[in-house]
């Protein structure tokens, strides 16, 4: 199995400079864990896995304070599937530390590959129309 780049694109857009610009980041963040995932398990392996649960956790708490000031209706299990995303990086960050020599990284690599596209596209996608129309319903 290849190691799968993640490209940034139009349909990943939520109409908030801010969000927008964050989801690139972790894609970046991403996209530099497999590239070190093909070198194998390094201490920097850890130290890109903990730099990704760092931004993940500030991403979150900005997205969590936009939506939770619209009328979006999912927020509490919105905030759930963050949580576990969390969650499951730490454990991903104790199966490292144990070293087991049989241990395939790209099920990690992968899991956070498509963790995050169809995190976006389909939980972050949900609260696109509320944190868009509060301005547009002002200015008219
Ligand atoms: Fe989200």
């Amino acid at each position: 199995m290849g190691w799968y780049m993640l490209r940034w694109d139009e349909r990943y857009r939520l109409g908030n400079l801010d969000i927008d610009m964050q989801h690139r980041k972790l894609f970046e963040l991403v996209n530099n864990l497999s590239q070190m995932a093909k070198i194998g398990i390094t201490p920097e392996l850890s130290r890109i896995i903990e730099e990704l649960k760092a931004y993940a956790r500030l991403h979150f708490k900005f997205e969590e304070s936009v939506f939770s000031k619209s009328e979006y209706h999912n927020i509490d299990s919105h905030i759930r599937a963050h949580d576990k995303f969390i969650f499951r990086v730490n454990s991903f960050e104790r199966i490292l530390e144990e070293n087991k020599e049989d241990l395939d990284i790209s099920i990690i690599v992968n899991f956070l590959n498509s963790w995050l596209i169809t995190h976006i596209l389909q939980e972050d996608m949900e609260y696109k129309r509320f944190i868009l129309t509060t301005d547009i319903t002002h200015e008219q």
